[in-house]
């Protein structure tokens, strides 16, 4: 995987080699901010020529100041008013560009940081620094070869940053875990391989339990075998469970769509971009991401992650248009369009969740439709729910974490859309509200359960760059849910 730096955190003490990283909050003075580490004193002067005015996340880099112990001195700018989680991230994420090739770099934390700011500066360079390159067989770091980095943070404060930092870490870890799950062509990951990855989890302390094909026939899951019985990868449902909680205190339940790769089935998709179907499976990767951060980070609270997992061919043994299939939950469906998949997935999964494990809350994540992109592009998640608080609780979530989410509307006249003529539903509405219909249709298979549906098609792949990703794959989910899960279902 990616040669990703290693942190600690110390006591301040003078800075005798490698590169030193400043953060200066606007208007400060960084020649008195870095002190010693000026040496000749050019800091000033370099902050004028490259008109270092103060912007948020721009970076001032100097090589070989001249009389400083530091071969180079970064000042990434901080402006700690508005630096809210996301801000610091950005913050943190931003200046790893210029150290990539760094082998010893120092953090020297400004007054202004506590820490969690430096937790969460630390974070975003962390996020930063991953990479998906293992398949490329020249590495690109110095020399061809990779290149480990020891970043120190010094802080006054060690055990609080610390300690806010292995709470964080942990946090980045899922994150860049669900990054490698979506990054990953399904060649390598099938279902039974996505499903063993999530079983590692067991090492942190997450009780797992795999469904097998055989089990889930048995359970009446039609609509998830369905869509796997195109393929000759068998579907499975992982089961992941983090008891962190009290013991009488009923799991939040998060749901993540796991199509290993989408081809369409028989209602094919188009040659151009399909590649990119590999990723459709970022909404059970950020459920596994999510179970690793809570785990990691003993969070104190009762948490079940289900993925469903398969994969959508077309085949001589693929479900047809017009086929009538039966859910668990007994009600039947006609599959109008054997690319409307992830949804029937869900309706197994959400199902057997409601019913095993009677959650307080159950949240799903899905690659759902390409209409969501449409309506809010790659910025916000689409946001679903039958619960105006727990809508609310995911909205704050999403604007602390920087992972935003939009809430689009569900009512009867949407319903009514996917009525059939021959079943019960039909597993498409039309053009016309294609993410409203979709999300209708995971609504009846809810029950009275508190739920909300994050349709994470235009954010969990195919990623804009930003200031800590540059990976195709975002990890998107993992650190809303985190920030959800801390504001609302601890202590
Ligand atoms: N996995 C796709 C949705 C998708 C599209 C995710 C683009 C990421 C990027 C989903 O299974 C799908 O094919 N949806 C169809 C639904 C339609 C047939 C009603 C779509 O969005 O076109
Ligand atoms: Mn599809
Ligand atoms: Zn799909």
């Amino acid at each position: 995987m990616s040669m990703l730096p290693t942190i600690t955190i110390s006591k301040p003490a003078p800075i005798k080699k490698g590169a030193a990283l400043l953060v200066a909050p606007e208007g400060v003075d960084i020649a008195k901010l870095a002190g010693d580490l000026d040496g000749e004193g050019v800091l000033a002067r370099a902050a004028e020529l490259a008109e270092f005015s103060g912007k948020a996340k721009t970076v001032l880099d100097v090589l070989a100041p001249a009389g400083s112990p530091a071969s180079r001195i970064v000042v990434g700018q901080g402006k700690p008013e508005d630096a809210s989680e996301s801000g610091w991230i950005a913050l943190g994420g931003a200046p790893r560009g210029a150290l990539a090739k760094e082998g010893l770099v120092t953090l020297v934390a400004s007054e202004g940081m506590d820490a969690a700011a430096i937790a969460c500066f630390a974070q975003g360079y962390l996020m930063r620094a991953y990479t998906f390159d293992k398949y490329k067989t020249a590495k690109n770091g110095q020399n061809g070869k990779p290149k480990a980095q020891k970043l120190t943070i010094h802080s006054a404060n060690t055990t609080a940053a610390k300690s806010a930092w292995r709470d964080a870490e942990a946090v980045a870890r899922g994150v860049m875990l669900a990054r490698d799950l979506v990054n990953e062509p399904a060649n390598i990951l099938g279902t039974e391989e996505f499903a063993a990855r999530g079983e590692a989890l067991e090492a942190l302390g997450v009780e797992t339990d795999i469904l097998d094909e055989k089990k889930m026939k048995k359970l009446g899951m039609g609509a998830l075998l369905g869509v796997a019985q195109g393929s000759v990868r068998p579907p499975r449902m992982l089961v992941m469970k983090w008891n962190g909680g009290k013991a009488k205190d009923k799991p939040v339940a998060f749901v993540g769509k796991g199509v290993v790769f989408d081809t369409g089935g028989i209602s094919i998709k188009p040659a151009g971009g399909m590649e990119d179907m590999k990723g459709d499976m970022g909404g059970a990767a950020a459920v596994v991401g999510l179970m690793h951060a809570l785990a990691a980070r003993k969070a104190s609270v009762n948490a079940i992650g289900l993925i469903g997992l398969v994969e959508n061919m077309p085949d001589g043994n693929a479900q047809r248009p017009g086929d009538i299939v039966t859910s668990m939950s007994g009600q039947t469906i006609e599959v109008i369009n054997t690319d409307a998949e992830g949804r029937l997935v869900l309706a197994d999964a959400l199902t057997y969740c409601n019913q095993t494990f009677e959650p307080s809350v159950m949240i799903d994540l899905a690659t759902l439709t390409g209409a969501v992109m449409v309506a809010l592009g790659q910025h916000h998640a689409g946001l679903f729910s039958n619960d105006d608080a727990v809508a609310e609780s995911l909205t704050q979530a999403g604007a602390q974490s920087g992972e935003k989410v939009w809430r689009l509307p569900l009512g009867p006249d949407y319903d009514k859309m996917i009525d059939s003529k021959f079943a019960d539903m039909k597993n498409i509405g039309g053009r016309n509200a294609g993410s409203i219909t979709a999300a209708q249709f995971l609504k009846r298979f809810v029950g009275d359960t508190p739920w909300a549906h994050l349709d994470v098609a235009g954010t969990a792949m195919s990623s804009p760059s930003s200031d800590f990703n540059r990976s195709w794959g975002s990890g998107f989910g993992v650190r809303l849910l985190d920030r959800w899960v801390r504001d609302n279902h601890e202590g």
